[in-house]
């Protein structure tokens, strides 16, 4: 069992935290880490039973699933709303809802249906996700984090997988100018960059289980016998989360063993 960690290094006491994705993989990890460090946590996603599966193991306490479809700003603006209606507040924003390409997605026969898809959850929604956190903090003068889950994608290119590499280089593009002009409001926004972590996403993508896709990543990373975890990826999020990082906005932490160095 995870070791909870004391009053004095809790990092997110008294704070509200929304997770997108937060059903699965990097997004359920950092909902159990944030709830560790103290915050209530709203976990928004599409994936109900899942979603109020993880929520309940956590505690009705401290979490709470939410329907949000980050697709359809509506939907977006509607989960800030409840959140501050429920817990009075936002002050973390873990930006982190993300699909993969459906096909190999290349230049050549590339098809735009595919495309539109992936951007409006990957793009158009991270990018509601932002700003609809950042309204509720500036009307509140709450000086809160906005964390975005980008890729080692968002700084590579890719042979395969055209859509999702574009998708996260507008993550960053996002994230950057989110960064300049929330700054002068006291909010910080940076992203995460993960690089391949054996969550459904990367597995069902890769046809790949859990063990296959480690094996077969890990001597990319120049790190002796380090597996990528969606621990390694919330430590992360947490740090960009918490006052750990009250001088850094407009950061991409790459967390990826030295993968893309
Ligand atoms: N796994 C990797 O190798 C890897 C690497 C780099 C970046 N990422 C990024 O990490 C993020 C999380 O992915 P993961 O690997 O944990 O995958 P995952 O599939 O385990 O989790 C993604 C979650 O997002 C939810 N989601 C998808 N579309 C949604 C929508 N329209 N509205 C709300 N929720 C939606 C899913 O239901 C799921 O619960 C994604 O943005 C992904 O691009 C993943």
């Amino acid at each position: 069992m995870a070791q909870q960690p004391s009053s004095i290094t809790k990092k997110l006491e008294a704070k509200v935290a929304v997770v997108t994705g937060g059903a699965s993989g990097i997004g359920e990890a950092t909902a159990r880490l944030f709830a560790n460090h103290g915050a209530k946590v709203v976990i928004a996603d599409i994936q109900d039973e899942k979603g109020r599966t993880v929520a309940e193991s956590i505690g009705s306490k401290n979490c709470s699933y939410v329907r949000c479809d980050v697709a359809d700003e509506e939907q977006v603006q509607r989960m800030i709303d409840s959140t501050i209606q429920t817990y009075g507040q936002l002050d973390v924003m873990f930006s982190n809802a993300g699909v993969f390409s459906k096909s190999n997605q290349l230049v050549i026969d590339l098809d735009f249906s595919e495309l539109d898809q992936l951007f409006a959850i990957n793009v158009r929604g991270m990018t509601a996700c932002v700003k609809h956190a950042a309204k509720a903090m500036v009307e509140r003068g709450v000086k809160g984090s906005i964390v975005c889950t980008a890729s080692i994608a968002a700084t590579t290119a890719g042979e395969v997988s055209t859509d999702y590499y574009m998708s996260k280089h507008a993550v960053l593009g996002l994230m950057r100018c989110a960064s300049k002009q929330l700054g002068p409001h006291g909010i910080r926004v940076n992203a995460v960059s993960p690089f391949v972590v054996a969550t459904p996403l990367a597995c069902n993508y890769f046809h790949m289980d859990v063990e296959e896709l480690e094996k077969i990543h890990q001597p990319q990373t120049s790190l002796k016998e380090a597996i990528l975890k969606v621990d390694h990826v919330a430590d992360a999020a947490l740090f960009l989360a918490s006052d750990d990082s009250t001088f850094i906005t407009g950061h991409n932490l790459v967390v990826d063993g030295g993968c893309t160095v």
